[in-house]
């Protein structure tokens, strides 16, 4: 059974839906961090996300669309943290920031944009636990999921495969019960809108697994 993911990105009420979500069976919060430099848009400060325990028991998959992630990791490791994700198009050297993570007892992330090839991925396979294949261009929720990335979901899991490694897919972007089927080899789900903008969220939760 895949493992479900919900950002709250596209929340008009941020904490009543994490206390929502904290009732339902969902296995991660996805918090979703913008800089206004690596992508246009940007998410409110740490001084302000930090509060989200309050709301929310559940563990988090913390997702830096940031462009400098090492001003960022040592914050979100502070937090109730499970993975945290940088992008593989970040500026800044990429092992040093996984091994930040590393040094906090998280488990790492590399995200990798809808137009980067897979083979990018390979000089850090080592250090990774999760990768975040990106269905959708980052910068803002509600966007339809871009078919193409099933092939690279598939091409990822086979690279995975040839190396016997357990890294975790993780898709974002755009999954809704309907899209989830490109989403067969991935480990977990991410998932916004579809969640957070319907009724009943476990009854949309329970429709990706
Ligand atoms: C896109 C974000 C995604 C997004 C998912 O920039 O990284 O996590 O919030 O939300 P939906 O499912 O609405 O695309
Ligand atoms: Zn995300």
């Amino acid at each position: 059974m895949k493992k479900i993911s919900v950002s709250f990105l596209s929340s008009k009420n941020i904490p009543m839906d994490l206390r929502k979500l904290n009732d339902t069976d969902v296995d991660f919060i996805h918090v979703d961090i913008m800089d206004g430099k690596f992508v246009p848009a940007k998410t409110m400060p740490f001084r302000e996300m930090r509060h989200i325990y309050q709301y929310t028991s559940k563990r988090l998959d913390v997702h830096l669309m940031v462009k400098e992630p090492s001003k960022f990791i040592p914050l979100y490791a502070e937090l109730n943290t499970e993975y945290i994700a940088i992008h593989v198009e970040s500026e800044e050297d990429i092992i040093k920031n996984l091994e930040l993570i590393k040094s906090f007892s998280i488990k790492t992330g590399l995200a990798i944009n809808p137009d980067t090839p897979v083979k990018e991925l390979i000089p850090y396979l080592p250090y990774l636990d999760e990768v975040l294949v990106m269905s959708v261009y980052p910068g803002k929720g509600g966007q339809e999921f871009i078919v193409e990335v099933e092939k690279k979901i598939k091409e990822l899991k086979a690279l995975l495969q040839s190396y016997h490694l357990s890294t975790v897919i993780n898709v974002d972007g755009g999954v809704n019960n309907i899209t989830k089927k490109y989403c067969e080899d991935a480990d977990i789900i991410t998932s916004g809108s579809y969640v957070v903008s319907s009724s009943d969220f476990q009854e949309k939760i329970t429709s990706l697994r």
